[in-house]
């Protein structure tokens, strides 16, 4: 049986079966589109490719044909590969999808570097309301401009970028108060309804993790989401500027604002807890104190700037702790999101200091504080971190200089480069530890 594919109000045949009875369109350069200059294009990536033609549509009984073009599959389309998740508990899946010309201020980037973050692990299984499916996941990446939109202003091809999943409008009072990170209207970059779906895949759209969808060759993204960096930076080391590290280093520098002598207790040292590491190094404070269960992160912690370490198994971590930090911490960063560790946060921090809680807690986690009079005689704060309280435009430069200058440690985030079809082995090895993060560096 011929299987059917609903794209808005009809049907298409299967791709591979339209590909062998209507032939094969030739994707249209955008970049040529925009006379502008274009970057080789990598070679084709082998997988079964369907590309429509408009014999297909004339092709159509007289009831469908007054869908303009756009409505079936949008101009200019060009096939890439992709790592596609079907739903929640599914493994990713390499696939060749249909990725379309930029339009607007939208900017093509060729994927060169994609991390793999915790929290696309936690999208993937767990149901957060956040995400339609299927989807490309994937929102640590650096990459080269390959083409622009008409209106885009801030990038050319050949630009090299890193994107940042903080989604901004720049208009609304949030962000013209300085803080994009809590705009209003998140969703103004991305595409209407009726402009077509920018990821197109073998049953019909495909949702765009964070407008980013970057584990995949090529990702199309709204240019207020993309920062240019220096050309001598790696691209796997630039990639966890957009997401490990703007969180990491965001929570001690933006939302802690940590000082010269003060104490920092980080419990969780992965991808984003280094960074906040890293920050409180950075930043001069004098303990750094690195909790976690896994003794070679621990270890690693020490060569970000941790001073001390305690390893999280131990039944008096909390106690451990406060000795360490004299009774308490300034500043403690929760980077897990499980309700036990929460908890500890606000224990080890001192009277009058502050909690911060960045880890993505499963669906329901739950923190019960004793609020009789506990929380108001210690004068403790508590504060959930969301992406570093990040402007991506003006933070990610800094930290790409951090890094260029030696003071910011990238290089020993990545523990290891792989390719696209290698997602789901990595994400396994992240339990067995030792593991920071994994670079998608083939496609
Ligand atoms: N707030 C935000 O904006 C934001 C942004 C990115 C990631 N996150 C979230 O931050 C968390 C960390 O992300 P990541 O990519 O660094 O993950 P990761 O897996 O690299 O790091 C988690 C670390 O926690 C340690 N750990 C696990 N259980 C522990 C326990 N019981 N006690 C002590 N240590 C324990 C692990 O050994 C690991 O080192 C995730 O929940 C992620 O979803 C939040
Ligand atoms: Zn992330
Ligand atoms: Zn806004």
């Amino acid at each position: 049986m011929r299987a059917a594919i609903p794209t808005g109000n009809i049907t298409v045949p299967q791709r591979a079966l339209a590909r062998r009875e209507y032939g094969t369109r030739r994707p249209v350069t955008p970049a040529v589109q925009h006379g502008r200059r274009t970057l080789p294009r990598r070679k084709s990536s082998g997988l079964p490719t369907l590309r429509f033609r408009a014999p297909f549509l004339r092709s159509l009984p007289p009831a469908v044909t007054h869908l303009a073009v756009r409505d079936v599959i949008p101009e200019g389309v060009e096939n890439v590969k992709a790592s596609v998740c079907a739903g929640i508990g599914q493994p990713f899946e390499t696939q060749e999808v249909e990725i379309a010309s930029p339009q607007g201020r939208e900017v093509l980037v060729e994927v060169r570097a994609s991390g793999l973050c915790h929290s696309d692990l936690h999208l993937a299984q767990n149901e957060f309301g956040l995400l339609s499916w299927p989807a490309v996941l994937g929102h640590e990446v650096a990459g080269v401009v390959s083409a622009v939109g008409p209106d885009v202003a801030e990038f050319q091809p050949g630009d090299h970028v890193v994107a940042c999943l903080i989604q901004f409008c720049g208009r609304c009072s949030n962000c013209l108060t300085g803080r994009t990170y809590q705009c209003l209207i998140p969703d103004a970059g991305n595409r209407a309804g009726s402009e077509g779906p920018r990821i197109f895949g073998e049953a019909g759209p495909v949702f765009q993790g964070y407008g980013i969808g970057g584990f995949a060759e090529q990702a199309l993204i709204h240019e207020n989401q993309l920062v240019a960096v220096p050309k001598d930076l790696p691209f796997s080391a630039a990639a966890l500027l957009g997401c490990a590290v703007v969180t990491g280093a965001g929570s001690v520098i933006n939302a802690a604002k940590v000082r010269v002598g003060e104490s920092v207790v980080v419990i969780g040292t992965g991808g984003v807890g280094l960074n906040a590491i890293s920050a409180a190094h950075v930043s001069g404070a004098t303990r750094i104190v690195a909790v976690d269960v896994d003794l070679e992160k621990l270890e690693l912690a020490r060569k970000f700037g941790a001073t001390d370490v305690v390893h999280a198994q131990a039944s008096d971590t909390v106690e451990q702790v406060l000795a360490i930090t004299n009774g308490g911490a300034d500043h403690v960063f929760e980077v897990i999101g499980l309700a036990l560790t929460q908890a500890q946060s606000y224990d080890m921090a001192r009277v009058g200091g502050a909690a911060y809680l960045l880890g993505v807690g499963k669906p329901g986690t739950t923190l019960e504080l004793d609020s009789s009079v506990k929380v108001l005689h210690r004068q403790k704060s508590l504060q959930g971190v969301n992406m570093g309280m990040t402007n991506p435009k003006t933070d990610i430069p800094i930290y790409a200089e951090l890094y260029r200058q030696g003071r910011l440690n990238l290089d020993d985030l990545v523990s290891q480069e792989i390719g696209l079809g290698d997602i789901n082995d990595a994400y396994r090895d992240l339990a067995k530890g030792g593991i920071v993060r994994s670079v998608i560096t083939s496609f």
